[in-house]
């Protein structure tokens, strides 16, 4: 089971939130076969590896950015040259890094995140978090299949960073090894291929340097990194 609950932990919020996203409440939860522990303490929910020995607790909080960084980084790269008035999409919402550097290169965002769970405690971050940065009111946070959404809404810019499917030797921080246990993002072609019918100025596809460029004849350029790699469509 990815998420669980300790059967003893009789915490009124952490119990209407297991039942609204149907995690289950466990007695054993030194079983190997459990992966996280969630728990709430003064208004965050704490995330704790069960298969690490000595794991602890911790939040998937939103942190403060350094400017100067943002605008140097291979991703605002990206992002050059198009007019701060265009929506852009956030197709992969995940615990929101990347709608938090694009919020502050000055863009609107929506972002879109497929699991319920995740979204309730993003949602909660970032309302804690816009107490202390107006940039945050610059991202609206939805639930649902982005996929559906973009077909709606047709947003000008579209963002795609799905899980990759690339074996990887380094471990990375806590919050996005649990992103990489808890979601699987296949066919990253199939989506894009429908991303793009859904975008009038770009889409931005964030992909492992070792993984293919999809439909690389309408890539108007690469920007490739240490390793991670950006293709952008330009339409
Ligand atoms: C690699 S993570 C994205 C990380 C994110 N860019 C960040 O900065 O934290 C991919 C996320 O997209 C979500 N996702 C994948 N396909 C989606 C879809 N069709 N609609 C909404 N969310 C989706 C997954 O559940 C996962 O949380």
């Amino acid at each position: 089971m990815d998420l669980v609950i300790d059967k003893l932990d009789d915490n009124l919020k952490l119990r209407e939130f297991a039942a609204r996203h149907q995690i289950p409440a466990v007695s054993d939860i030194g079983s190997s076969k459990l992966k996280y522990l969630v728990t709430e303490r003064n208004e965050q929910f704490l995330f704790k590896d069960l298969r690490r020995k000595k794991s602890h607790f911790f939040s998937l909080d939103l942190k403060p950015m350094n400017v100067d960084k943002i605008f140097k980084s291979n991703f605002s790269k990206c992002f050059l040259s198009l007019d701060k008035n265009l929506q852009v999409f956030d197709s992969t919402a995940g615990l929101l890094n990347d709608s938090v550097h694009i919020a502050n290169m000055g863009f609107q965002v929506t972002a879109v995140e497929k699991i319920s769970w995740l979204y309730e405690v993003m949602q909660n971050e970032l309302d804690l978090a816009k107490l202390g940065d107006s940039v945050l009111e610059n991202i609206n946070l939805q639930y649902g299949n982005s996929l559906e959404l973009a077909e709606k809404m047709k947003p000008d810019v579209i963002y795609f960073d799905p899980v990759f499917d690339v074996k990887r030797k380094a471990t990375a921080k806590q919050p996005m090894e649990l992103l990489r246990s808890i979601a699987s993002d296949k066919n990253p072609q199939d989506c894009i291929e429908q991303l793009l019918d859904c975008c009038s100025e770009r889409l931005i596809y964030k992909r492992h340097k070792k993984q293919k460029s999809t439909f690389q004849k309408f890539i108007t350029f690469s920007v490739i990194g240490k390793s991670v790699a950006f293709d952008v469509y330009q339409k």
